[in-house]
């Protein structure tokens, strides 16, 4: 069988749409539904130390929702976010680095300077039969920090690739990529693929998921505004 990644939407910026106004739409929960018609294989939200979008009743109405789709959680491996991911129980829990200032996430999460921490971290998620992923950057020694501390999966960091898409980055990837599936590690990527940028990720063998947000989300506002345009006029007509 031909190998393909299974695609999670990350929605958090129909919730940045909708903070905008701190109204009710556009709601992550519909979008979650139509992307999933569209073809998600899961819907992915990062839920941040200051809710700057996503809010904890997205996460909770999200999982009483989607049911046979990967539903992902990206947070920061803080006691606050274990308490609610032991609640919510996402199908996935993804670690990820986390500055009150960035706009989005700048880099993997530094296992091998939180070493300890992370490791008790994991364990006692894994008391609560949660499934974790760590977001990583594409370096063989973080992969093997990663693994020593019995993570279920990395996500490697595909950022910087995405910002220089030349032969030298996709390399970093591709290595990263394959070095955690010679380890045992199930292997998921993602950060700032688009779709000019996607197609040579995807040929690399062993990649479980890919986790897009901004670039789909953003194509969607151009795919979607003649239609709801469209539908604005007919009320004015
Ligand atoms: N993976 C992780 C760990 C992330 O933090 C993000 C951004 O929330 C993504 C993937 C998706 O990145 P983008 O929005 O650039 O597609």
């Amino acid at each position: 069988m031909i190998h393909m990644p299974k695609l999670c939407v990350n929605v958090d910026h129909i919730a940045t749409v909708r903070e905008a106004r701190k109204t009710i739409e556009p709601d992550p929960l519909a979008g979650a539904m139509l992307a999933i018609e569209g073809g998600a294989d899961g819907i992915t939200v990062h839920l941040r130390e200051d809710r700057r979008h996503i809010k904890d009743r997205d996460v909770l109405v999200l999982r009483q929702n989607l049911k046979g789709v990967i539903f992902t959680m990206e947070m920061a491996a803080t006691e606050e976010m274990a308490e609610i991911a032991k609640k919510i129980k996402p199908d996935l829990i993804t670690l990820v680095p986390e500055k009150r200032q960035e706009l989005t996430t700048e880099g993997g999460l530094n296992v091998t300077d939180q070493k300890e921490h992370l490791k008790r971290y994991i364990e006692d998620l894994h008391k609560s039969n949660l499934v974790i992923s760590i977001f990583i950057n594409a370096d063989t020694d973080q992969v093997k920090t990663a693994k020593e501390i019995d993570t279920d999966f990395v996500e490697i960091h595909t950022g910087p690739y995405a910002e220089n898409p030349d032969v030298k980055e996709l390399k970093k990837v591709t290595d990263a990529i394959n070095f955690s599936n010679k380890i045992g590690l199930k292997t998921n990527a993602g950060h700032g693929l688009n779709y000019e940028n996607t197609a040579p990720i995807v040929n690399i063998p062993g990649i479980k998921q890919l986790h897009i947000g901004h670039s789909v989300i953003s194509r969607a506002v151009l795919v979607g505004i003649k239609q709801a345009v469209w539908e604005m006029k007919q009320i004015l007509k």
